[in-house]
């Protein structure tokens, strides 16, 4: 075979929650463009999703979709190689969702990780207590998001395709559980889907400004793409350093430390980064100093990427036509892999269609 008639396709997603930050762009984004030519991709907005954990606030989706979009625009995800898909603009995700969930039991959603922790931050759900607080929706989402990646199959599978779904490491249980559920399909009803392989981004999570374990648990504690260049500094120049290095002369530790830890995310200059490492360690280098370094690398980074998005955001038509490309790309797959579904659970086509 071939090699050039393997389909190589790849799909991933966020949830719209407002701009981005510097955690996004290293743990995912800078990893999707590199991938970008090689497979091809369909990236997900996710605002169905969105919804069973915020379903009060319909009206800031809208606004966060546009956002994300201009997020993607503006890091350089080329929407002529990959397709920008708004989640509720294609129905056979809901579809897909219903045949899906036959196939699921309900102890696999109660024991979903990622979906407990999020029930817990809105308060819905404590860990001994019973599955009763939790919102049918948000307990039954992993399985819409088994549905996201699955519909992007190739239906019939070829030899030698594959589905690769790069995410950050929260969601592995969610494509564990497409790869479960495709697995159930094709054994019961005869193979339409690929296997989806997870990648997990090796960059560990960034952590916040503030030294908290993770970037964007608190907005205050994330450099967000779109923060000015005085925003970022000050951001930065406030930033917690190594705990343990409480007075100028004691020995750092960095890889007790934020700021290092951003730095080595930038990773522009390994020598520099051992020889800062060496000195934090001997003490010689103060802390300011990586701090002022990061302050430059962010502005190199979000300085051009800035200029690039308020050129988007400039053109709300292009930006819409993105967003109906993709749209259209997504339900010509999607059709597809629900026409093969239907077929294979033995769901007749209306009478009259061939
Ligand atoms: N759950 C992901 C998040 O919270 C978003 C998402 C929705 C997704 N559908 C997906 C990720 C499909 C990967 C594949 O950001």
């Amino acid at each position: 075979m071939l090699e050039s008639e393997r389909v190589l396709r790849l799909c991933s997603g966020v949830r719209p929650r407002g701009p981005l930050h510097l955690g996004h762009y290293f743990g995912v984004l800078r990893q999707w463009l590199s991938l970008q030519n090689k497979y091809e991709c369909f990236f997900l907005i996710a605002d169905v999703q969105a919804l069973t954990t915020r379903p009060e606030k319909p009206e800031v989706l809208a606004s966060s979709v546009r956002d994300v979009a201009l997020d993607w625009l503006a890091t350089g995800l080329d929407p002529a190689k990959a397709s920008y898909v708004v989640q509720s603009r294609i129905p056979e995700l809901a579809e897909l969702t219903l045949y899906l969930q036959m196939l699921v039991r309900t102890g696999e959603l109660r024991g979903n990780a990622t979906m407990r922790e999020e029930a817990r931050a809105l308060g819905q759900h404590h860990l001994y207590e019973s599955v009763n607080d939790i919102q049918f929706a948000l307990l039954g989402y992993p399985v819409a998001q088994v549905a996201d990646i699955l519909i992007f199959t190739t239906a019939p599978p070829g030899k030698g395709d594959c589905l690769v779904v790069p995410v950050g490491e929260d969601q592995l249980p969610h494509v564990e559980l497409a790869r479960t559920v495709a697995h159930r399909f094709n054994r019961l009803y005869g193979r339409v889907f690929l296997e989806p392989e997870a990648w997990i981004e090796q960059t560990p999570a960034l952590p916040g400004t503030d030294g908290g374990y993770r970037m964007g648990k608190s907005r205050r504690s994330a450099i967000l793409l779109t923060d000015s260049e005085a925003e970022c500094a000050a951001k930065i120049r406030a930033m917690c350093t190594d705990p343990l290095r409480l007075a100028h002369g004691d020995p750092g530790h960095p890889h007790e430390c934020p700021c290092f830890a951003f730095l080595t995310a930038f990773n522009r200059d390994p020598d520099d980064l051992r020889r800062r490492a060496a000195g934090c360690r001997s003490s010689e280098t103060e802390c300011e100093e990586c701090k002022e370094r990061l302050v430059d690398e962010t502005r190199r980074l979000l300085g051009p990427l800035q200029e690039r998005r308020a050129a988007f955001a400039r053109d709300p038509v292009f930006v819409e036509d993105v967003l109906a490309e993709g749209a259209r790309r997504a339900r010509k797959v999607a059709g597809n892999t629900l026409e093969r579904v239907k077929e294979a659970m033995c769901i007749a086509r209306p009478p009259g269609k061939t």
